[in-house]
């Protein structure tokens, strides 16, 4: 067994989020990095005053077997704001601090390198601590397991991000090592839409266009999106269009541009395609080609062997080989937390 000292904001919140990952074997809420002038164990209402240098901070066990330190640490990244110094949320404070604290240094290294995919994908120098654990208290019964305790107390992590990490966590299971992307994508818009009640949930595969017309098949190739268009994959809920073109609608926006698109209200985007009139909001998240499992491509017929491509700037960029379509009934379902965790979702096509 091993630990790792966790501060992400409000303690209640980071706890429970670390409580729910596979392979943490206890998370417990405590103060941590107090200044050495504070002699003792502090009481809450004393780390309250920001005076003490103490921050809150969850203490993870966990089994490296079953989970490692790289994949936890990335799964901190995703539930804080690493550029935002002494605030978290709502709460704001020196308390409140981010850091990374350990307590055998052959953890260092890896963390370096956490800390370093973290600041790539932000693409901005960190505010977050990352040093040797000098004292750890745990904190009073009542700050443990708060939001089992109080279902609906504060938390100031969005409460579907629990829902999020266990929806994750059981997809990755599920799939294991299952080569076929088709039947990864099958077994993802299942529980998605279940676990989530969504109103309709599926994918979209980049395809060579059928050749309808000569016009088009002396198009054919020309350019980014020319000679593709996206194909109905699997899908749950009501029946949706079979084809979409490169561009054209939200599916084919997040294709095009290769980014997640998210519409609060489907009736204010530009070229929406309705496929249900009772559809109001929809997040389209692209999927791209992976090392981690049998590449599209390798199951045969492969929607795309060239899963880069250059833009206008003549930068690579990675070309989509698919877009996993999600569609409310509400208006302004979808925020970056979905995107977050769909996006995670969908690296495990
Ligand atoms: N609304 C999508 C089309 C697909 S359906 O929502 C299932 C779009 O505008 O691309």
């Amino acid at each position: 067994m091993k630990e790792i000292y966790f501060a992400g904001g409000c303690f209640w919140g980071t706890e429970h989020f670390f409580s729910g990952v596979d392979g943490v074997v206890s998370a417990v809420s405590g103060y941590a990095q107090g200044s050495p002038d504070f002699a003792g164990r502090p009481s809450y209402e004393q780390v309250y005053t920001d005076t003490t240098g103490f921050a809150e901070t969850v203490k993870v066990c966990y089994k490296p077997e079953r989970i490692s330190l790289d994949m936890l640490t990335d799964l901190y990244f995703d539930i804080i704001d690493p550029l935002s110094l002494n605030r978290q949320g709502h709460d704001e404070g020196t308390r409140y601090r981010t850091g990374v604290y350990y307590s055998d240094p052959a953890d260092l290294p890896v963390l370096e390198a956490a800390f370093a995919r973290a600041a790539e994908r932000v693409g901005q120098p960190l505010v977050v601590e990352l040093e040797p654990l000098r004292n750890f208290f745990e904190a009073e019964e009542r700050h443990q397991k708060y939001l089992d305790k109080n279902p609906d107390g504060y938390c100031h992590l969005p409460f579907k991000t629990f829902r999020y990490l266990r929806l994750y966590q059981d997809i990755s299971a599920f799939l294991g090592d299952e080569p076929d992307p088709i039947a990864r994508m099958a077994e993802i818009s299942a529980f998605i839409y279940e676990r989530m009640k969504f109103f309709w949930v599926g994918f979209y595969i980049v395809r060579d266009a059928v050749v309808r017309d000569a016009a088009a098949a002396r198009s054919d190739r020309q350019g980014p999106g020319l000679g593709q268009e996206l194909v109905l994959g699997p899908f749950q809920g009501p029946s949706a269009c079979l084809r979409i073109a490169y561009g054209r609608g939200v599916c084919g926006t997040a294709w095009k541009e290769a980014r997640t698109v998210v519409v609060p209200d489907v009736e204010a985007f530009p070229g929406h395609i309705a496929c249900s009139s009772l559809s109001r909001s929809e997040i389209v998240v692209p999927v791209f080609a992976s090392t981690a499992h049998a590449s599209p491509s390798a199951a045969g017929k492969g929607p795309v062997s060239d899963p880069q491509g250059a833009d206008c700037t003549g930068i690579a960029r990675p070309k989509p080989i698919a877009v996993l379509d999600i569609d409310s009934k509400d208006l302004a379902t979808f925020d970056s937390t979905d995107a977050l965790w769909l996006e995670k979702i969908c690296k495990l096509v």
